[in-house]
């Protein structure tokens, strides 16, 4: 931990690349492992647009379920670490796969959401956008200004990524000198591209995660623990070495 924290402390253009593991110590469950959403759950029957438009009531009172487990939750300590690391200016940006907004709600300011945001919902007739800050009251969410169905805005299997987030991600991690990849498996591209894009620009890469990731073979450092505990002792050394450097 400390080598890690100390070439991250040095580093000039460090980024975090995140997945569901960091939310998972906020109570909200992961996609792929033990207890993962999708041993319980068929994504081709809940998180695509033909199951959108076969079953709508049925999607959302399962994004619903996602929004109120989200909202009783909130950030966790790694959440507030990582803002903590853009405060202290060795984090540039968060770069995430999670639709959660705990990032934001933790203070991080620079985050690109590579698959959408729960609390953003779309009008899937006239494309109106809405933003709420609480688990929606009517299922299915109907739209204030014409009435139409209304989506979640999160990005489906079989979905394009939004072209402007992609592009900014792959400008991050094309620019970055460190990748400081946490709680993801590394199953679902392009995302999953993103740490490796990095890597042939020349940056390092530290993953933090409990268990094996598809990024272990190309991590420069590999911490095994729970990103609740890891990250927030990460973020104290790295302010050691900042206040040592001086
Ligand atoms: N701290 C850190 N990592 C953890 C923790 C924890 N407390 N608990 C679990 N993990 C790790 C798991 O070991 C796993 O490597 O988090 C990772 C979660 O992997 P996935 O469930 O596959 O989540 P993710 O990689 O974000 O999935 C990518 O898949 O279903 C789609 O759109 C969805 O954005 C999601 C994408």
């Amino acid at each position: 931990m400390e080598e890690l924290a100390r070439a991250l402390a040095n580093s000039k253009n460090a980024i975090a690349f995140t997945g569901a593991g960091i939310s998972a110590d906020s109570g909200v469950p992961t996609f792929r492992g033990p207890g993962g959403l999708w041993e319980r759950y068929k994504p081709e029957e809940l998180a695509t647009p033909e199951a959108f438009s076969r079953n709508p009531v049925l999607v959302w009172r399962w994004y619903r379920w996602r929004q109120e487990l989200i909202y009783s939750a909130g950030p966790n300590p790694a959440h507030y670490a990582l803002a903590e690391l853009e405060r202290l200016g060795v984090i540039k940006a968060v770069v995430t796969q999670n639709v959660d907004g705990l990032h934001q709600k933790a203070g991080s300011r620079r985050v690109v959401e590579l698959h959408g945001n729960i609390w953003h919902l779309r009008c899937v007739d006239c494309g109106n956008e809405i933003v709420v800050e609480k688990p929606v009251a009517e299922i299915p969410p109907r739209c204030p200004r014409c009435g139409g169905l209304m989506r979640p805005g999160v990005v489906w299997f079989g979905e394009p990524l939004h072209r402007a987030s992609w592009e900014e991600a792959v400008a991050l991690a094309s620019s970055a000198d460190f990748v400081l990849v946490v709680g993801t498996s590394g199953a679902v591209y392009p995302a999953a591209l993103l740490p490796t894009i990095a890597k042939r620009g020349g940056a390092l890469v530290a993953v933090v995660d409990p268990g094996k990731t598809a990024f272990d073979d190309i991590a420069d450092f590999k911490i095994r623990g729970r990103a609740a505990e890891v990250l927030p002792e990460l973020a104290r050394k790295v302010k050691d070495v900042l206040r040592s450097d001086i």
